[in-house]
Order: C-alpha cells, then sequence, then structure tokens
C-alpha cells in the first residue's frame, strides 16, 4: 500500500489530502479563503500567501487525523510546485520539503494544472477503484487561471496544444458574476441564473482565433457583456436599470458563448490527434452545461470522458496525491531544490 501526503497552496485555497494506491482518498482537508478576498473581488496574492502560513500546520493535522494514516506509514510528500501566486507557492513547497527532510521520505513537485486532469481517477469508496484512461487522452482544464488543451501519452508523460491568449474561463465566469453583481467567486452564481434565462436571447460573440487554432480567447466576450449591461462609456447605466429576466438571459447567453469555443476546440484535437478519451478539470467543469457539451463530443467520437466529481472539480490535494502516486512507481522524485515556479 503506498500512502503519498499532498500540500496544495498555489492560489486562495489551503489543502492537504493523503490518498492511497493513486486513487482512494483517505482525507482532503480544503480551507477556502474565499471570504477574506471577497472585499477585494480578487485574490490579493500578500493576503493569501499569508493565510496559507497560518492555516497549513493544522490542515497538515486535519489530514493526518482524518485518514488514520500515521506520519510513519508515509510513502511519499507531494506538492503543487506549480503554477501559481509564487508567494502562495513557496508556502507549499517549503512545507512539502520540511516534511520530506524530516521523515526521509521522497519528495514531488506536481504541476496543479496536470493533477485538476487527474480529478476523475479519484474515489472515497474502497470497493470502486476507478478505471484509468485509454491513451493518448485529451485533457481539458478550465479554471479560474486557465484553460488549457493538452495531449497525453500517460499521466506522466503531459503537453500542452492549447492555452488562453488573454483571459481564462473561469476569469470570464467571476467578472461576469461581478458585473451583473453576483459577488465574488461567481461562477456557480451566474450557473444558478442561468437557469431562469434565455440562452439565445442574446448573442455575444464566439472567438475561435484562426481556424487552425487550438487557443482560446475570453476578453472579448467579456467586454461585450459589460457593454451590454452597462452601455457604452459615457452612456453608462447601472444593473439596476435591467429586469431581473434581462439578467437572466444575460447569464444564460454568456454561459452559452463561454462553453461553445470549448466544443469546437475539443473537436479540432479529436480530429487532429485522434485521442482515446477525454479528461477534465478544473473549478469550471463543475458546470452543467460545460459538462454537458464535453460528453456530447466525447459521444460524437465515440470516447470515454472522465470528469471529477464536484468535490474534486475545484482546487484540492487529492488531485496532486493521486497523481504523485504516478510519479513515483516511475521513479520520478525531486531533490530538495525543487523550485516554486509561477508560470509554465
Ligand atoms: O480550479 P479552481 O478552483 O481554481 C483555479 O485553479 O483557478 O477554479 C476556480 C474557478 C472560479 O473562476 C469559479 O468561478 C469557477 O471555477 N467555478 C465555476 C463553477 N464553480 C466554480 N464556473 C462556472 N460554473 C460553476 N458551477
Ligand atoms: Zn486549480
Amino acid at each position: 500500500m503506498t500512502n503519498i501526503l499532498a500540500i496544495e497552496t498555489t492560489c486562495d485555497e489551503t489543502a492537504v489530502a493523503i490518498v492511497t494506491d493513486g486513487w482512494l482518498v483517505k482525507s482532503n482537508a480544503v480551507s477556502s479563503q474565499v471570504q477574506l478576498h471577497q472585499q477585494y473581488g480578487g485574490v490579493v496574492p500578500e493576503i493569501a500567501s499569508r493565510a496559507h502560513i497560518e492555516w497549513l500546520n493544522r490542515l497538515i493535522d486535519d489530514a493526518v487525523q482524518q485518514s488514520q494514516c500515521p506520519l510513519t506509514n508515509l510513502n511519499a510528500i507531494a506538492v503543487a510546485h506549480c503554477p501559481g501566486l509564487v508567494g502562495c507557492l513557496i508556502v507549499g513547497v517549503a512545507a512539502a520539503k520540511t516534511m520530506a527532510f524530516a521523515m526521509r521520505t521522497p519528495l514531488i513537485g506536481i504541476n496543479h494544472l496536470h493533477a485538476h486532469l487527474y480529478g476523475g481517477f479519484l474515489s472515497s469508496d474502497p470497493t470502486s477503484p476507478p478505471r484509468l484512461p485509454d491513451f493518448p487522452a485529451l485533457g481539458l482544464v478550465v479554471s479560474g487561471g486557465h484553460t488549457s488543451l493538452f495531449h497525453l501519452n500517460s499521466f506522466i508523460d503531459i503537453r500542452r496544444i492549447g492555452a488562453t491568449v488573454d483571459d481564462a474561463i473561469g476569469e470570464a465566469f467571476d467578472k461576469t458574476a461581478a458585473l451583473l453583481g453576483l459577488g465574488y467567486p461567481g461562477g456557480a452564481a451566474i450557473e444558478k441564473l442561468a437557469r431562469q434565462g434565455d440562452a439565445h436571447a442574446i448573442n455575444f460573440p464566439v472567438s475561435l482565433l484562426d481556424a487552425e487554432s487550438l487557443d482560446f480567447s475570453y476578453s472579448g466576450l467579456k467586454t461585450a457583456v459589460r457593454y451590454h449591461l452597462r452601455g457604452r462609456r459615457g452612456s453608462e447605466r447601472s444593473i439596476d436599470d435591467l429586469t431581473p429576466q434581462e439578467l437572466a438571459d444575460a447569464a444564460a447567453a454568456f454561459q452559452r458563448a463561454a462553453v461553445a469555443p470549448i466544443r469546437i476546440k475539443l473537436c479540432r484535437a479529436m480530429q487532429r490527434y485522434g485521442f482515446r478519451s477525454i479528461l477534465v478539470g478544473g473549478g469550471v467543469s463543475a458546470n452543467h452545461a460545460l459538462r454537458q457539451t464535453v460528453q456530447q463530443t466525447a459521444d460524437e467520437f465515440g470516447v470515454p470522458v472522465s470528469m471529477p466529481a464536484l468535490a474534486f472539480c475545484t482546487d484540492n490535494a487529492a488531485m496532486l496525491a493521486g497523481l504523485a502516486f504516478h510519479r513515483l512507481a516511475a521513479g520520478l522524485t525531486d531533490s530538495l531544490n525543487l523550485p516554486a515556479i509561477a508560470t509554465v
């Protein structure tokens, strides 16, 4: 039995988990900082780093206690060391190095985005181990900071084939939610409001870039929503001037426009590379419209799709511990010089 403890501090969630044999989640402690950042409408890096320092030791204790796996039974310590806010990453990386050094266990640095693709291969039920995918697999990460496509030959051979050239899809959800007065982060609130709206009431622009591109662009959509809701500069109006139905229609039409390029880029990638499965992860993979779109695309190509249970869509450490199992099995461990890297 291989037990891996993982630490996640890339952004505004402090998380620690212990996972056995790459899939069985023994504990999954997550502390969200949302309340600390809400008043600023986004994550404040300095506040986030300080909160990680304050909370991490308690979360490590919680995860160890919940799992009933003593520290001496751990086979490795994993940590998200890229990409993320560098001050936040440093906190997790320093803690993981300290544990690995003190306990003389291997240290494994994990790419946070690759870990999101592993969210669908975790389970808390010891009787139902998830089936691993057929490779090559197409990976889609849709989160607050990223909208990326990956080519996976295995869980340790992963190459990015597409990314956003400006805003991430989650960022577009959050900015639209702010314009609609729904608070931060607003992805889930947009989804709820969209259920009462007509997605075809407004035609927001869908940016596809050039005909061959696997990249994404969301800044034009964000601006179009702003102009639609607030009017152009010089003739601005407040959202109080809009009816509840108009607001719901804007949420639904935005969601349709945000999801549309996902389907088109997935189809392009499937046609180009002939992938045998599709893996999805990241906070926006909690969105039902997006999940439906991915499922339809997978059905069209006759391949299975793996999507995380809702608890493993947003940031967590179980996905890191699960992926680390495959790196450990392949002998891919890191030295105590493991760097914290903001962008990849
Ligand atoms: O993966 P994640 O927890 O953090 C990053 O690595 O960025 O993703 C957070 C993002 C936020 O932008 C949030 O608004 C979005 O995921 N999100 C959603 C939903 N739930 C969370 N977006 C759309 N629909 C949802 N149901
Ligand atoms: Zn994430």
